[in-house]
């Protein structure tokens, strides 16, 4: 190029159109500009155009001058012309990409973030709290037989026991129902496992029953510990670990006589109020104490049913309902909260 420049000072026609030219190009910011840029210094009608084809008429010791050099500029201009063209079209494209840009860094549309209900929150706590005294989470069908759900309960055919029990039958198939409580895991964990057993056995519970504190489903929790050398002192102790993990460490409880067909003896426990401490408030009905669950030692008439031998091994089992147990934790009055899926109550918790 620098080449060409120093060859132009032979002829100064030439050196002024080639100036103008690069100039004009140069100016060029856009491909409409570039374009009349390429016709103004390129096209028919350009000083360089114009002049190539007067050559003819041109002196004689011009002539070789011009059609050498002109031809030159032509060359050097087209190149000037396509890196141009090229600079402005990759130019063109930055601003393009820039204008299309997402920035990535934005943060998004918040997507609302949901929790576990209450109850599977109270069903997990619970677990956490057997699970860590070694006791291990086992299940059975909801769908039960007769035979699970009473006889091998000690509950025999024509036992008022039950009746109390509000069952679901299947229809046309009087050995089926839903099952009334989560005892029958018991039975089908110790049908198959020998001795030591350290279960939990949480899941859904069906009767035909339905106020404020009661729902045709509701959800239980059944233990069961079976051992050598277990006493109702093991019993205590277990469940005033569980009260205490569950509504407090102030909390202590208490054991009321009962009675279950599946152990003996049995107890209902209740657990110092947490409302008023035990001093009596109207949670409590005054009494200073809440009922939370039944339990007792297993009754030997159970090892019967499953092949284990009454005095080799002893064991106790408790039950109790998951609503219950949330209920008291958190004062609320009516369990059909639990199922109405309103979110105002599920937010709370
Ligand atoms: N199955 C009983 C019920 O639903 C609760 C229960 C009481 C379970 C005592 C037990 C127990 O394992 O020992 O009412």
């Amino acid at each position: 190029m620098a080449d060409l420049k120093e060859q132009l000072k032979e002829h100064e026609g030439l050196a002024t159109i080639y100036g103008e030219a690069m100039a004009g190009i140069g100016a060029a910011s856009t491909a409409e500009a570039l374009e009349e840029a390429r016709v103004a210094h390129l096209g028919r009608k350009s000083p360089l155009s114009v002049l190539l084809r007067s050559i003819p008429e041109l002196p004689a010791e011009e002539r070789p001058v011009v059609g050498r050099l002109g031809n030159q500029v032509r060359a050097a201009l087209e190149q000037e012309l396509a890196a141009k063209k090229g600079e402005i079209e990759s130019s063109e494209l930055v601003r393009r990409l820039a204008g299309e840009q997402v920035d990535i860094t934005l943060p998004g549309e918040p997507f609302p973030r949901g929790h576990l209900h209450l109850i599977n929150q109270t069903l997990w706590e619970i677990e956490d709290v057997f699970t860590g005294l070694g006791y291990r989470i086992a299940d059975g069908p909801e769908i039960e037989t007769d035979y699970y759900n009473f006889t091998a309960l000690n509950t025999p055919e024509g036992h008022p026991a039950r009746s109390s029990h509000d069952t679901f039958f299947i229809e046309g198939q009087p050995d089926v129902l839903l099952r009334t409580h989560t005892s029958p895991v018991q039975i089908r964990v110790m049908e198959k496992e020998e001795p030591p057993v350290y279960i939990i056995a949480p899941g859904r519970v069906y009767r035909r029953d339905s106020d404020a504190t009661h729902t045709p489903m509701f959800h239980q929790i059944e233990g069961l510990a079976v051992d050598r050398n277990i006493t109702m002192g093991d019993l205590k102790g277990t469940l005033e670990t569980f009260a205490k993990a569950i509504f407090g460490a102030d909390r202590e409880i208490r054991m009321r006589p009962h009675f279950f067909p599946f152990t003996e003896p049995s107890v209902e426990i209740d657990v110092s109020c947490m409302i008023c401490g035990g001093a009596g408030c109207r949670s409590c009905k005054h009494s200073g104490w809440l009922e939370i669950l039944g339990a007792g030692m297993v009754d030997p008439n159970v090892y019967g049913f499953v092949g284990y031998d009454p005095d080799e091994v002893q064991g106790f089992a408790f039950g109790m309902g998951v609503e219950r147990i949330a209920m008291l934790k958190h004062g609320m009055t009516d369990l059909r909260m639990f199922y109405d899926n309103d979110l105002r109550f599920i937010k709370q918790f």
